[in-house]
């Protein structure tokens, strides 16, 4: 396993989740993150191949919904803990296109997704109109988890290979001092316990969850990182308290589509008041922002506090008054090297 070349280096332990509706840019931030720290072992929690994240990898763009976005640093193991669920036809393709074989684990307690769960997410009025589920089978699924009748990762022959006990890798790592990033998907508000109920996703998706899923006790996590976005955004049905009209996205040049379903991204403007609900559950410690070329787009590529606008940072302190916590990652366009850390500086 990858050891960091740093002797000084204490065992540190990091969540990183989303702190709005999903698709806040959490890949971005955690392929950052990455990089700088050089952790041994990248895990995902969250509830399984619903969400998606777009990485591009040359000309080529990847829609990434099993393999954990943190793939694009090269040395960590890769892992998903034993709360997700795995749908081994997407996880098999993925591991492919992206050439990660050598690298990745599953935990062998993983429920798993059936075609007959799609079938029953796609064919349900419930769930796929009037939830606005992603049609990829994770609500069914984990219902016949619930129920006790679903197979695990360890029953399906064509994921033998990848089998582990990722609780037992991850707090290993963290004995020998290794650096370990834990990789949440989806949103806050999409909580199954603290989300806008009934639209919201088949699990919670709070920090606890994602340690929970990896099987990390609570004592053991040193940061949580929650990331928002400048303008939030939410795919599907339910309420949306700070939503703009679709005119007035456009006026702001503001587009997005989904990573699985394709869907148009409906987009809201910062909410103050969930993001400081969402931070105080998470127990947030610093806090990402995404997006921040939006609120000023003279901010494009930012690498440098000091490069921001006043209109930027004038965004950024309400940011933190609102959510209580030092906002130390600060995302100023789509590539990884657009962003501002000030992590040192706490
Ligand atoms: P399900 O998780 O597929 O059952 O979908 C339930 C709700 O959560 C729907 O409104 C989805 O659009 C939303 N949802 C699920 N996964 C994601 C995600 O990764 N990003 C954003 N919304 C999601
Ligand atoms: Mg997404």
């Amino acid at each position: 396993m990858y050891r960091s070349i740093l002797l000084d280096r204490t065992m540190s332990c990091t969540i990183i989740v989303g702190g709005f509706f999903g698709d806040e840019g959490k890949g971005k931030i955690v392929a950052h993150i990455a990089h700088q720290d050089r952790p041994s072992i990248i895990s995902r929690g969250g509830v399984g191949p619903n969400a998606g994240h777009t990485v591009r990898i040359g000309e080529k763009e990847y829609g990434v919904r099993m393999v954990p976005s943190g793939f694009v640093y090269p040395e960590a193991s890769l892992m998903i803990g034993s709360g997700v669920l795995v749908d081994p036809r997407v996880f098999l393709q993925e591991v492919e296109q992206v050439g990660v074989r050598d690298r990745i684990f599953v935990d062998g307690r993983c429920g798993v997704i059936e075609e007959d769960h799609i079938a029953r997410d796609k064919g349900s009025d419930h769930l796929s109109k009037k939830i606005g589920s992603t049609g990829t089978g994770c609500g069914p699924a984990n219902s016949d988890r619930v129920l006790r009748t679903s197979r695990q990762a360890k029953d399906v022959p064509e994921l033998a290979d990848f089998i582990t006990d990722v609780a037992e890798d991850v707090n290993c790592a963290l004995d020998d001092n290794e650096v370990v990033l834990l990789e949440g998907t989806q949103g806050f508000g999409i909580s199954l316990y603290f989300g806008t109920y009934p639209f919201v996703t088949s699990k919670d998706t709070s920090a606890s969850q994602i340690a929970a899923d990896n099987g990390v006790g609570p004592t053991r996590i040193d940061d949580v990182i929650v990331v928002f976005k400048a303008y939030p955004t939410r795919v599907g049905e339910g309420p949306f308290s700070t939503e703009m009209t679709m005119e007035r996205s456009h006026e702001l040049g503001i587009e997005e589509f989904g990573t699985v379903t394709h869907r148009q991204r409906r987009i809201g403007t910062w909410d103050g008041k969930m993001a400081r609900y969402s931070a105080m559950i998470n127990g947030c410690t610093q806090a990402a922002i995404t997006g921040i070329d939006r609120v000023d787009p003279a901010c494009f590529g930012a690498t440098e506090y000091g490069q921001l606008t006043k209109t930027a940072r004038d965004f950024i302190a309400q940011a933190e008054r609102d959510i209580g916590k030092p906002v130390t990652l600060i995302s100023t366009g789509p590539e990884m090297s657009q962003i501002i850390d000030l992590r040192s500086e706490l």
